[in-house]
């Protein structure tokens, strides 16, 4: 079995450059990551309020102000709304995504007892929901199924897999049920995803356990809310969150961390720890 290394992982969503709550908001984000001992930043989609080229310049400036390296998958706010270019959103949709932040759609990050995938859930002929394509589930499959046994696996997509009764009536991607079998299969113990602007990390039974799977699967869903728009939902209207994720060899460890106008910093909010079922 690998060894598995102490990780640190920031996870980050909905940045939506274009609807910034505060200026300082995003400086405090960005001085706190870059303080804290980070292997990867992890940005799971809605980098933009509108898929504009300043708000993209903007967000991609964002990027680069981290010290360590990032994953980021596009959201649905990242493809051309249909009344600026109808041909461009439907054939194109991540264009400008590939263009200004990066032409990977299927990222990827490696480390020893550590594995990491973006799905691009995005695309032009859906409006919000999102949609799982099948050559970009093949891809994650090949990757998690090259992974050593023991390996800490991560998906990271913008849009939501399962419907979360604590979340109400939401959104889920077209193609989520495949999908959530396939990152079963897969053995995925951690979803990172936003969408929604409300923080919420839930442990999830995705396959119930059977005679032929005794064991079946679950695994964490971490919904991060908005890390720095103004437009928070629900219990987080007009309130930022980003999460901390320590992989430890047997448990890992997820802290929600809440904007503080006051202090003009991020405070832990909740922190919420697993254990691993491989650990
Ligand atoms: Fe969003
Ligand atoms: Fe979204």
């Amino acid at each position: 079995m690998t060894p598995s290394p102490r990780y640190r992982l920031a996870h980050l969503s909905d940045v939506h450059f274009g609807k910034i709550a505060h200026p300082e908001v995003v400086e405090a984000l960005v001085e706190e990551v870059n303080a804290a001992e980070t292997d990867l930043v992890v940005v799971s989609g809605d980098l933009t309020q509108r898929a504009r080229t300043h708000q993209f310049k903007a967000a991609k400036a964002m990027l680069d102000a981290f010290e360590s390296p990032t994953l980021v998958v596009p959201g649905n706010h990242d493809v051309r709304a249909w009344w600026h270019n109808p041909i461009e959103r439907v054939f194109q949709s991540s264009s400008r995504f590939a263009r200004f932040i990066t032409d990977d759609l299927t990222p990827t990050f490696t480390r020893p007892g550590l594995a990491v995938f973006g799905l691009n859930s995005a695309h032009g002929l859906t409006i919000k929901g999102g949609k799982i394509r099948p050559r970009h589930l093949e891809a994650m499959q090949d990757f998690f199924g090259a992974q050593p046994a023991g390996t800490f696996r991560v998906l990271v997509l913008h849009h939501h897999l399962l419907r979360l009764q604590a979340l109400g009536d939401h959104d889920i991607a077209r193609g989520a049920k495949h999908a959530l079998r396939a990152a079963g299969a897969s053995g995925v113990d951690l979803i990172l995803c936003g969408h929604l602007h409300t923080s919420h990390v839930e442990h999830a039974e995705i396959v119930p356990p059977s005679e032929a799977d005794p064991a079946g699967h679950s695994l964490v869903i971490a919904s991060a809310g908005t890390a720095t728009s103004s437009r928070g939902r629900g219990q987080d209207r007009e309130v930022n969150f980003y999460n901390w994720i320590t992989v430890e060899a047997e448990r890992f460890i997820i802290e929600e961390r809440r904007f503080e106008r006051e202090e003009h910093a991020f405070a832990e909010a909740r922190t919420t720890a697993f254990h691993r079922a491989d650990g």
